[in-house]
């Protein structure tokens, strides 16, 4: 267990502890918060999680049963958590040195509090500390409650791939931020 590093920073802290990641328990006020890795039994939650998030990524059942094979070393999924349960999950792979964020989903009623930059916080703190030089993403042109979390933690624009999402048809923005 260890202490939470304060928050986004414009450009990414340079000494940010290394994370074997286990289970980072905090306080903030009386709500008790915890982040670790997401397990197979965690898979309702995130399921029924991301189907009421609708600019979150949408994947099948066996997308997220892969996620637990011993095939998917290259991936990463961490679940925030309160006491009322699961209340995100964010899921990354491994490229090399290169870091890619699939899927980030906080819970309506839990959003605007903080816990999207806590969990993505967290998932940059360990994709360092296990030698990623950047970390990439996608996300829709409209989505801007997403890319203020990814702006808040010094992404930037690095590309744009015209009509890239279907249903509604649109512009996907992709951001990067470079660990140097
Ligand atoms: C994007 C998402 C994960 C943010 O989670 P969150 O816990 O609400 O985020 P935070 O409270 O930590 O807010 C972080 C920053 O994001 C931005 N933000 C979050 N919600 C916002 C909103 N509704 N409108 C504008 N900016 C918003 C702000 O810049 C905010 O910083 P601030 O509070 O200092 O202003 C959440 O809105 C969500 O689950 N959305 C649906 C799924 C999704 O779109 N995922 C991204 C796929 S690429």
């Amino acid at each position: 267990m260890r202490t939470i590093f304060g928050g986004p920073a414009r450009s990414f802290p340079k000494a940010v502890p290394s994370l074997e990641f286990s289970v980072l328990s905090l306080e903030t006020g009386n709500v008790q918060l915890s982040i670790r890795a997401a397990t197979s039994t965690d898979l309702p939650a995130m399921m029924a999680l991301e189907k009421h998030a609708a600019t979150a990524a949408h994947w099948s059942v066996e997308q997220y049963q892969a996620l637990f094979n011993p095939s998917s070393a290259g991936r990463v999924a961490l679940i925030i958590q309160e006491e009322r349960g699961v209340q995100g999950f964010v899921i990354a792979r491994a490229v090399g040195v290169e870091w890619e964020i699939e899927n980030i989903a906080i819970a309506g009623p839990a959003r605007r509090r903080g816990l999207g930059t806590r969990l993505l916080g967290e998932l940059l703190d360990l994709a360092r500390s296990r030698g990623a030089e950047s970390v990439f993403l996608e996300v829709r042109e409209s989505n801007l409650a997403a890319r203020g979390l990814y702006e808040k933690w010094s992404f930037t624009e690095s590309g744009r791939r015209r009509k890239y999402y279907k249903d509604p048809e649109e512009d996907a923005i992709q951001y990067r931020l470079g660990f140097a």
